[in-house]
């Protein structure tokens, strides 16, 4: 009986075309003479552009070309880069078993051909599974050439463009067959309508690339970006394979393995070059001016934080990231974090259910509470607070501004608040005089969340100072009630919905994937008894925060 083995992501091109079309050529995926291996594009065709990255100039270099991961570390090695792996347990911090799913991502550096490769411009992914035919059962890599298997991610900065080119390798019956999928501002196309689509009847989602349904700023991204990068291999807390011994061939990857802390440094330094990329800011400043603000208003992409201690921790307390509570961008700098007993955090897991079960295996004696780190939740991603940062370096807007806009519904910092419908009434295209039109818009809009903005862009009082103090006397309301544990309770309710929003999002409705990655990924405790709490209505009602630190369930928009 064939293993079950949870793949990363389904094929959706067409695999059996791939096969035909090569089966033209000497061998598989290989092309014989000096013009280097064939590179796919998304209609199964050679791809006949012209790329300036590494990856396109290393693959159309004559020789063998790479068919699978191992090929192509070997060949990058040979060109005299340096491999950086990461690891992830995909199905969350001490679950290897029986799967064995873990991902690695590296980063690639070094000098190629007088051109220097800096962290951020280079990185690819690859898989690997459990292998119990072989005792013992082994860790090895996921590399089946199998007609449509995906062996390899990849992403690399092109010099030319001056943003990231995205990269497959699918298998292809003997081997593995390179695609060229897309670049950063075909994945911007793709997502011209995210939150912007008036017409339910058109769908929101470009169909270019599938990268789009993930990496919705064109570039890396990493959820767990900030300590403690739960889930992610750091040299303080190695995740444990469960006596998976590891294959020869993987364990040089595995010699190499760097703290998730540096992996997520070059993640950030990959946003960041995007972001200050001119030709990137130019080829944005052409999409409409919605678009180019979207950021400020809607989520693109999430982010995951936790506590910094993991459960099994000595820590009495529990430390929830203040994202969880307002956007950190309205917190005065030295603010406290909210800190909570672990006992009541406890006691409300143990009401809801909680247990950390890997939905393919159903429970399991062995399952914890929680997962590794307590509090997990959706905050801001890193990537939408750079691209308004960029925004506000490029003079579009100022940072009174931007704190004006994040002022609206502030206690919910994140998805399914008010704020995020006032982008429609963004004047779609840039003129000298947008904001005075966007003034009049928000002043002839009756919706309460276009008042308040009105009122937080004109009223004198309403300054910056005024706003992150709205947001201190938040959280010092907040930390006043949590000795209570009725209260804590209702705040890790509110935690479930939070992430229940992420996976109910319009982030979550790409056909092509979504950024929790439900049948690939573990994230989240599974809470078994939460019925007892649910709001009739769902998510068209929902669990909130008041000005005054209060959970209650209400109407969407209040
Ligand atoms: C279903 C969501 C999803 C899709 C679709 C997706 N990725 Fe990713 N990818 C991720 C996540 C998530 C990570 C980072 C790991 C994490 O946070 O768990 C990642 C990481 C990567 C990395 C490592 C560098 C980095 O950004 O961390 C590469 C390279 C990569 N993806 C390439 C691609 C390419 C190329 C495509 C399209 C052909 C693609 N991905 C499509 C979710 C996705």
């Amino acid at each position: 009986m064939k293993h079950h083995i949870v793949t990363k992501h389904i094929c959706y091109f067409g695999v059996f075309a791939v096969t035909l079309w090569l089966a033209g050529l000497t061998t598989t995926g290989r092309a014989a003479g000096n013009e280097g291996c064939v590179i796919l594009g998304n209609d199964d065709k050679p791809f006949t552009g012209q790329n300036h990255d590494p990856l396109f100039q290393i693959l159309k270099s004559p020789g063998k070309c790479p068919g699978n991961v191992f090929d192509l570390r070997a060949l990058l090695e040979k060109r005299g880069l340096t491999l950086h792996p990461s690891f992830v347990g995909n199905r969350g911090y001490d679950n290897p078993l029986p799967e064995g799913s873990f991902s690695f991502f590296e980063g690639v550096t070094g000098t190629l051909d007088g051109g220097k490769l800096a962290f951020g411009d280079f990185f690819f992914g690859h898989f690997t599974e459990a292998t119990p035919a072989r005792k013992p059962t082994t860790l090895s890599a996921q590399q089946e050439p199998d007609p449509g298997n995906l062996m390899i991610e990849l992403i690399v900065w092109d010099s030319k463009k001056g943003w990231y080119n995205f990269y497959e390798m699918r298998g292809a019956g003997k081997a593995g067959v390179w695609y060229y999928r897309g670049d950063s501002m075909d994945i911007a196309n793709d997502l011209a309508k995210l939150h912007r689509n008036t017409n339910p009847t058109q769908p929101v989602f470009g169909q270019t690339l599938r990268c789009s349904a993930c990496h919705m700023h064109g570039g890396p991204i990493m959820k767990e970006l900030s300590l403690p990068n739960n889930s992610w291999w750091r040299k303080d807390r190695p995740l444990p394979l469960g006596g998976l011994k590891v294959a020869p061939d993987i364990q040089p990857i595995f010699d190499k393995i760097v703290d998730a802390g540096d992996f997520s440094q070059w993640i950030k330094t990959g946003v960041d070059k995007l972001q200050a990329s001119p030709s990137y800011r130019k080829a944005r400043s052409k999409l409409t001016l919605q678009e180019q603000l979207r950021p400020l208003f809607c989520e693109m992409e999430v982010n995951i934080d936790s506590d910094l201690e993991p459960l099994t921790g000595s820590g009495e307390e529990v430390q929830v990231p203040v994202g969880f509570f307002v956007d950190p961008r309205l917190v005065p700098q030295g603010a406290p974090t909210i800190k909570i007993s672990k006992k009541l955090y406890m006691s409300a897991l143990t009401s809801f259910g909680s247990s950390f079960t890997d939905k393919d295996q159903g429970p399991r004696p062995t399952d914890p509470v929680d997962a590794d780190h307590p509090w997990l939740t959706p905050v801001k991603a890193y990537s939408d607070t750079q691209a308004v940062d960029a925004l506000v370096k490029q003079g579009l807007i100022d940072q009174a501004f931007v704190v004006a806009v994040l002022a609206v519904d502030m206690t919910r910092p994140m998805l399914f608040n008010s704020r995020s419908d006032l982008l429609l009434l963004v004047p779609q295209q840039f003129t000298p005089d947008w904001k005075d039109k966007f003034i009049e818009n928000l002043r002839a809009s009756k919706s309460p969340a276009a008042q308040e903005l009105l009122k937080n862009l004109t009223s004198p009082e309403r300054t910056v100072a005024f706003q992150q103090k709205q947001a201190q006397t938040l959280l010092e309301k907040v930390q006043a009630q949590v000795a209570n544990q009725d209260y804590v309770t209702s705040l890790v309710r509110l935690l479930v919905q939070r992430r229940g929003e992420v996976f109910a999002s319009v982030l979550s409705q790409d056909p092509l994937g979504q950024i929790f990655e439900p049948e690939f990924r573990v994230i989240f405790p599974n809470m078994s008894q939460l019925s007892k709490y649910l709001y009739p209505s769902g998510l068209s009602a929902q669990f909130w925060l008041t000005p005054d630190g209060k959970v209650e369930t209400g109407e969407h928009n209040p």
